[in-house]
């Protein structure tokens, strides 16, 4: 098997907190170039398994790998070093920080490189001009949609070979989720790949190429998104209550 054709590799995750594991046996993997979803219902790991591919929870069992790499004992500061960069669950985003300063925050391993730095500023004001816009502003006085942009925006500055993206539609008005699934329809094409943990199945199947279910902790569906039919369908619903 030749490993370098996936982007995200993760055979037999197991993961929890103090002694309770919340993630049993999870495989699932990304090719290069994919864009790849994880739905399930609250309280299924979603956001443990994303922590486990940062590094930021110890897994009892199982390996990882990220473009190649085996980051299953690395710590998060180094798969942070354009591994893997995430949008975590509700933004955090540095509130005390100007727009500008949270995008400058994830170009931080650029620092010694100011062509890349500004070239990847550039990328994120294209894709999102209303963040050039603000870039002067304290982060959390933008609105809900914005901020998500900014978010975006800081985990593109990393220029990560995985981004990661834990619920990016959570409290957003109907028009902000249709401009998120644009950017991220933006930078699937611009060739990134993704993972995009989702409750809503429509913007999953709108953005991703294939998605797995997770519930308790365990994988009860893959398929791509193509194959998705009206009971497919059904039965993802019914998965995510
Ligand atoms: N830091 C923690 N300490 C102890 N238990 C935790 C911790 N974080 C999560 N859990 C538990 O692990 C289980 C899975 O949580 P996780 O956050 O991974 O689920 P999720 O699928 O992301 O859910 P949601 O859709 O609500 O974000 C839940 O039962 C949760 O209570
Ligand atoms: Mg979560």
């Amino acid at each position: 098997m030749n490993e370098h054709t996936y982007t995200l590799e993760i055979r037999s995750l197991r993961a929890g907190y103090g002694r309770y594991d919340v993630v049993h046996d999870v495989s699932l993997h990304a090719f290069a170039g994919e864009s790849v979803g994880l739905l399930g219902p609250n309280g299924a790991g979603k956001t443990t398994v994303l922590r486990s591919i940062m590094g930021l929870v110890r897994h009892r069992r199982g390996q990882i790998w990220i473009a190649g790499s085996d980051v299953s004992r690395l710590p998060a500061h180094r798969i942070a070093k354009g591994l893997a960069a995430m949008v975590p669950e509700g933004r955090r985003l540095f509130p005390n920080l100007s727009v500008e300063d949270n995008l400058r925050v994830g170009g931080l391993r650029h620092r010694g490189d100011p062509v890349r730095f500004h070239s990847l500023l550039g990328e994120v004001f294209d894709l999102f001009p209303a963040v050039e816009l603000h870039r002067k502003r304290p982060a959390t006085t933008l609105s809900g949609g914005e901020q998500q942009m900014v978010a975006i925006g800081r985990m593109m500055m990393n220029d990560p070979a995985l981004m990661l993206l834990d619920e990016p539609s959570l409290g957003l008005a109907p028009l902000a989720v249709q401009s998120m699934s644009k950017a991220l329809l933006s930078l699937k094409e611009r060739g990134r790949s993704i993972l995009l943990v989702e409750q809503r199945v429509d913007l999953a199947l709108q953005v991703c190429d294939r998605i797995y279910v997770l519930s308790d902790g365990a994988l009860v569906d893959e398929k791509l998104t193509s194959e998705v039919d009206d009971e497919g369908r059904s039965l993802i619903d019914a998965y995510l209550g």
